[in-house]
């Protein structure tokens, strides 16, 4: 995996080279569209001007469609270039796929990323076998984000849910095989997997060569999506060789989180395919700009694609590598002081969430540190997530009361 930096200069004189391609507020006359810059009386232009991504958010480019699939050359077409280079640098270098053939776009998040991957499945699954709804379930684990729980009500479709080990949190593969069998006893012949690269509670990484193993042995369709909304831009630095990437045949798109890890402006997540698959989502219905069929938003904000940009160019591979190197030495130290104390903790050895035992843990500690419980009614276990801004002396203070 290897990108370059750019300095501050040149980050800025692309980002305005890129702008001087787009149709400008002000300066083009824009009279066909309901699109329009930021209102300059609230947003003043001053102000503005010494950011690029303020300046970028006043421009209020709106990249609508996938700008993989060729960039639209009309009124945002210099931005789009900028979301388009921030895609293929997630997922040729971040997740290891072949030069050109991925497809992807910043969508609003994680969720939005789940349910775009599995409404192409269940459509794939509709179109090229014919299969019914009812035939058709999403499989995960009980720890999997509670988005699927969504999508399974928006796509009336059912769910395989897998049980996990209480302390590995490891989907128990024997289990998963029964509830395997039972589903297609009830009539299920193509699963739609969720495959986590970091779940949301514990950042645990499913074993996917385990899970995609008891699926080919029972014989059963499936497509691999991999939700990386929180592990996607640190599990790749701190296990560069996985399976849970398009190296693996199996995967099929990937959904990351910029918003967390990356600090990117919330509404910035990553979403990635493998070629071929959007036009699973292509409608035969009109529509006014023919390359917005191949997302579920409508509308998008090009700034945030470009603060993804400029996060992924101002740090390069080496920064960001450097940037969670940096929290997982602060959570390794935080592990070996709660092995010397003896207090009971789960942890995913390549993320950076640790998981306290709820009988370790005291109302005033969960409430001064703002930690959040698996459940709230009754809880086990309280996570500890290692971000940029979580440093050694708040651990310190932490782990002294
Ligand atoms: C593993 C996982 N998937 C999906 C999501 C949903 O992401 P978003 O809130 O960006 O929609 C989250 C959010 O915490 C998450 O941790």
């Amino acid at each position: 995996m290897y990108w370059k930096r750019l300095s501050t200069t040149e980050i800025n004189a692309t980002i305005k080279k890129a702008f001087d391609r787009n149709v400008r507020f002000g300066r083009s006359k824009v009279m066909g569209l309901p699109i329009s810059s930021m209102d300059p009386r609230i947003f003043h232009k001053e102000v503005v001007q010494q950011s690029p991504f303020l300046f970028a958010m006043m421009q209020n480019a709106n990249h609508g469609g996938c700008p993989t699939q060729g960039i639209s050359g009309d009124f945002f077409e210099g931005t789009e270039h900028l979301e388009n280079e921030a895609i293929q640098l997630c997922a040729e270098q971040l997740m290891a796929g072949k030069p050109g053939m991925q497809d992807g776009y910043i969508a609003a998040g994680g969720t939005e990323c789940n349910v775009q991957a599995a409404w192409i499945f269940r459509n794939l699954f509709k179109r090229k076998y014919k299969a019914e709804s009812s035939q058709i379930a999403l499989l995960h684990s009980e720890d999997t984000h509670y988005s699927v729980w969504k999508i399974a009500n928006l796509l009336g479709i059912k769910q395989v849910v897998a049980d996990v080990h209480s302390t590995t949190r490891q989907i128990d593969l024997p289990l998963l095989r029964k509830k395997i069998r039972q589903a297609k006893k009830e009539g299920i012949g193509y699963f739609i997997v969720v495959a986590n690269m970091g779940t949301t509670m514990f950042g645990t990484v499913d074993d996917i060569d385990g899970l995609t193993l008891v699926l080919d042995e029972e014989e059963v369709f499936y497509k691999v999506h991999v939700d990386g909304a929180f592990g996607g831009f640190t599990f790749p630095f701190t296990k560069p060789k996985n399976n849970l990437n398009f190296s693996n045949t199996k995967v099929t798109s990937i959904g990351l989180d910029a918003h967390k890890m990356l600090q990117a402006p919330y509404g910035t997540g990553v979403f990635l395919i493998r070629k071929g698959y959007l036009n699973y989502l292509a409608t035969t219905e009109p529509h006014f700009m023919a390359h917005k069929i191949h997302t579920l938003s409508g509308s998008r904000s090009g700034a945030n694609a470009i603060a993804v940009w400029m996060i992924l160019r101002a740090f390069g591979s080496k920064g960001l590598q450097a940037k969670v190197k940096r929290v997982m030495d602060l959570k390794r130290k935080m592990c070996a002081f709660l092995d010397k104390k003896k207090i009971e903790y789960i942890h995913d050895e390549h993320m950076n969430i640790v998981a306290i035992h709820n009988r370790h843990m005291v109302r005033e500690i969960q409430h001064h540190y703002n930690l959040v419980p698996d459940n709230h009614e009754n809880p086990t276990w309280w996570k500890i997530v290692l971000m940029d801004h979580v440093n050694e002396r708040m651990i310190q203070d932490f782990l002294d009361h």
